[in-house]
């Protein structure tokens, strides 16, 4: 990878991820793209381009010009936001996906696209979920990330693309907010802990789901970049977690560190209807056995280190 393009890079990954990138490749190889304007600080960091995923000529435009040789495609809608957007939602996840992959075919790009836990449903198995497993979603943004999946096997093996990808599960972050999914309370959470002392979570409080910590997640993106190809049997959608665990969970870690600190609950059907159809935890032996993936944050290590950056963060904001 010497030039790389990140589509999406406002959102809740793309900020982590392109500072990370920055870090290991240089400023000014990795540009920075988005539907949405940067503010005067993201743009001085390094080359943006305003640029709509949906629009081809755009997204040719800006690799050609760039001579861009990687595309880490972001851009996307999340799960709950997808349920209140269907349409836009199969034209912004599978829309721009199939543009960036043409694309890639025609540049000879490669492409990380990350998949979700989302793209299982309520009769994939439940508990330590294998990587090849029943995979019938009942949201938009699992049809869309299911068939994004067969997308991306698709052109690796009819062109050549090297596309690969992670089945992130929700990702828990203090750099920049979550941008609508169903997963978002496990960052809300820490927020109204260090404000407040206390959250109303939109999840059931038995809710057990797969979490990461960010640093985790960035690691994960480049580490499977860079890996050796011929190890790779799957390439893309690799099951990835570091921990499976309930908001009542998650409420106890944080009341160890800001006592006093309390949840109550008020269950969105919606969100929680999504949830209960994605597993408890998933099996990510394929990926550390192609990869060596490995998580290095449990949630307490997570929990301290949310706190630690949230709480100068939040108390310069006033
Ligand atoms: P996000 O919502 O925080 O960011 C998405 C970004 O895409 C936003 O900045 C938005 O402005 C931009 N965007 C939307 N439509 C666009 C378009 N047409 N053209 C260009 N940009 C557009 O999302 P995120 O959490 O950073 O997620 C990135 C990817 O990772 C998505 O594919 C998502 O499904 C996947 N993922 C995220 C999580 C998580 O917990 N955050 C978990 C699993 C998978
Ligand atoms: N965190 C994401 C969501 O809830 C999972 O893909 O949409």
């Amino acid at each position: 990878m010497k030039k790389i393009l990140v589509t999406g890079a406002l959102g809740q990954i793309g900020t982590e991820l392109v500072a990370a990138l920055r870090a290991r490749y240089g400023r000014r190889q990795v540009v920075a793209s988005d539907i949405r304007m940067p503010s005067r600080e993201e743009i001085a960091d390094g080359p943006f381009e305003h640029l709509d995923c949906t629009r081809q000529l755009q997204l040719q435009e800006v690799v050609t010009r760039h001579r861009v040789d990687a595309i880490f495609h972001l851009a996307a809608l999340l799960s709950a936001v997808a349920e209140e957007k269907p349409q836009v939602a199969w034209e912004v996840n599978l829309g721009s996906l199939y543009r960036v992959l043409e694309l890639a075919r025609q540049q000879e790009c490669a492409v990380f696209t990350p998949s979700s836990i989302g793209a299982f449903g309520p009769t994939t198995p439940k508990v330590r979920t294998p990587q090849d497993t029943i995979q019938r979603p009942t949201t938009m943004y699992g049809v869309t990330k299911v068939a994004g999946e067969l997308l991306c096997d698709y052109y690796f093996h009819r062109f050549g693309v090297d596309a690969r990808g992670l089945r992130f599960p929700g990702l828990i972050s203090h750099a920049a907010p979550p941008g609508g999914g169903t997963t978002d309370y496990a960052v809300e959470i820490f927020y109204e802990a260090i404000r407040h002392r206390r959250y109303t979570c939109f999840l059931r409080p038995d809710t057990r789901l797969d979490m990461m910590y960010m640093p985790d997640a960035i690691r994960a993106a480049i580490e499977l970049m860079e890996a050796d190809a011929a190890r790779l049997e799957h390439r893309n959608a690799f099951n990835v977690t570091a921990m499976s665990i309930t908001p009542e969970e998650l409420a106890a870690a944080i009341a160890e560190e800001i006592p006093g600190f309390t949840v109550s609950y008020r269950v969105d059907p919606v969100r929680q209807a999504i949830a209960d159809s994605w597993p408890d935890s998933i099996d990510d032996g394929a990926a550390r056995r192609e990869w060596g993936w490995r998580p290095e944050y449990d949630l307490k290590r997570l929990t301290r280190d949310m706190i630690a950056h949230l709480r100068p963060k939040l108390e310069a904001a006033g």
